[in-house]
């Protein structure tokens, strides 16, 4: 299959999502941009077009999509019901980097949901998404656009390393804003559940809904008896090829200890890395070294993770040491994703 780029960012933007919209309408599969990170779009509604989602990103079929929408209205064809605590969430957090799952209607096929009574929806600020929804009518599935397994794209060229020639189509709008997947919560049971922390952190769902719980998946390694809530949550996300370790404790012996072991793996010959910050950069001596952003805005810390990752695999680095940060607000999901891509792996110091 041949994959074409329309670049939205030199003119005839219009036709190029009305072009997109187009192959969604027949069945097929278009890359997208939003806030969060790189979207697989097909027909939400349409089973086999969702199958071939599964199919391009070498997805377990049991791992639902999130549906994509453009306005409320598309809400009612999705959801059996709408809680009330839902309807404040939407209020205040739609459009934006935020998923809720709800029980799901008959019209929303099990090839979406990976077999789930529920339907994950969210409904994306980002203009070109949601003009690429409108134009095709239908809410559109979308898991992040990277092959299984690997970091999820925050640009359009991650989108192409991954998935060129098993999509039709990737709609370019430039690198995204957020750079980590949204918030996903839960609002089926009584309390309202964060199954996958983002940019909507717990205390700001709190401040518009009083108490919301956190799954235990989110914190730590999946327990292997209990099916996670997320089921996409139990597999090993967003994993370099190399070895990623997370060290963690006060702050010089962070540095102190990744500069005794890249000494030992580069004395070895071993080719190793570091992620660090603008803060400490300079007080590393390993010679791959790359700044993910800054300790002072953790936002440029979630904007560039994946990126970086994608980086040290193009290198053949074996080892990556990383330093840890704070778990607070959006830092919660900035671990969160760390510790996925370390498969747990961290030194207290
Ligand atoms: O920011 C995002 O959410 C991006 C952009 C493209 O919108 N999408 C995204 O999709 O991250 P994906 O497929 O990579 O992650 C979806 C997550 C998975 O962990 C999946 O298990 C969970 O949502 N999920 C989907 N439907 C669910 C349901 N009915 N119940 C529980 N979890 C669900
Ligand atoms: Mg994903």
């Amino acid at each position: 299959m041949i994959t074409e780029v329309l670049c939205l960012m030199d003119g005839q933007e219009a036709e190029k999502i009305a072009r997109a919209a187009r192959i969604i309408q027949k069945g097929g599969l278009v890359a997208f941009p939003t806030e969060t990170v790189y979207g697989l779009g097909a027909d939400a509604l349409h089973e086999e077009a969702a199958a071939k989602i599964y199919a391009a990103k070498g997805r377990p079929s049991d791992n639902p999509l999130i549906a994509h929408i453009a306005d409320r209205e598309q809400l009612d064809g999705l959801a059996a019901s709408v809680p009330a605590c839902a309807v404040k969430l939407m209020d205040a957090f739609w459009p934006g980097p935020l998923t809720l799952i709800f029980q799901k209607t008959e019209a929303v096929p099990y090839g979406t949901t990976g077999g789930l009574d529920t339907v994950a929806v969210r409904m994306p600020s980002h203009e070109t998404a949601r003009a690429l929804i409108r134009a095709a009518g239908v809410p559109v599935a979308a898991p992040s656009a990277n092959t299984s397994g690997r970091p999820s794209p925050t640009t359009a060229a991650h989108v192409w390393e991954d998935l060129n020639g098993k999509i039709n189509c990737i709609l370019d709008g430039g690198p995204v804003g957020i750079g980590l997947e949204s918030t996903i919560i839960d609002v089926t049971g009584e309390v309202p559940v964060i199954l996958r922390p983002g940019y909507i952190s717990r205390e700001m769902a709190e401040a518009v809904v009083g108490i919301v719980d956190i799954d235990r998946a989110v914190e730590g390694p999946p327990d292997p008896q209990a099916a996670p809530k997320a089921p996409g949550m139990k597999y090993r996300h967003y994993a370099p090829k190399a070895e990623l370790t997370i060290v963690t404790g006060g702050q010089q012996d962070v540095i102190d200890q990744i500069n005794r072991l890249t000494d030992e793996k580069e004395e070895a010959g071993i080719p190793c890395g570091v992620i660090c910050t603008e803060e400490s950069r300079d007080q590393y001596r390993c010679r791959n070294l790359k700044a993910v952003g800054s300790r002072l805005r953790p936002e440029t810390i979630a904007h560039n993770l994946y990126g970086v990752l994608r980086e040290f695999d193009e290198e053949d680095t074996a080892f990556i040491y990383s330093e840890s940060f704070e778990e607070g607000q959006l830092g919660q999901a900035i671990m969160n994703r760390l510790k996925k891509a370390a498969g747990y792996h961290i030194i207290q110091v």
